[in-house]
């Protein structure tokens, strides 16, 4: 992890509107995120994924720091038809400081 948590904790601004993580965290519009990586894509019990990231379950993708990376830059491209209706983050030293920050609701 090469990011910074609290930079990445503003970052995670772009993402509340849709997810939660963190105590007592709940789905919203997307899933909600604590232990998200090392953890198979769309994994999440009662969240209903789109067909692209079940199909990445099924072949058992993993969200590494380099996935999340990959679908946080572009989440169209990487996984077409998601139901993740964000425009990515073209910066990658916004990716690395969220996955930096989602790490640390990693270990409760
Ligand atoms: C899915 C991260 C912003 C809605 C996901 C997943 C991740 C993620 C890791 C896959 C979860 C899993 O496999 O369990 C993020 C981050 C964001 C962000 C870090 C901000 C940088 C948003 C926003 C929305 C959103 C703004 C709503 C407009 C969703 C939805 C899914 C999803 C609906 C399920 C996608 C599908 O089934 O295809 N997000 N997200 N996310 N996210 Fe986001």
């Amino acid at each position: 992890i090469v990011g910074d948590a609290e930079a990445g904790e503003r970052v995670y601004r772009k993402c509340q509107a849709c997810h939660m993580v963190g105590e007592d965290a709940q789905n919203r519009v997307g899933p909600q995120q604590n232990g998200v990586l090392g953890r198979t894509v769309g994994a999440v019990e009662d969240f209903r994924y789109s067909d692209v990231l079940m199909e990445k379950n099924a072949e058992g993708v993993v969200w590494t720091p380099e996935t999340l990376a990959a679908f946080l830059e572009n989440p169209r491209e990487w996984a077409p038809g998601t139901k993740m209706s964000f425009a990515g983050l073209r910066k990658e030293e916004e990716r690395n400081d969220v996955i930096a920050y989602l790490a640390t609701y990693n270990a409760d």
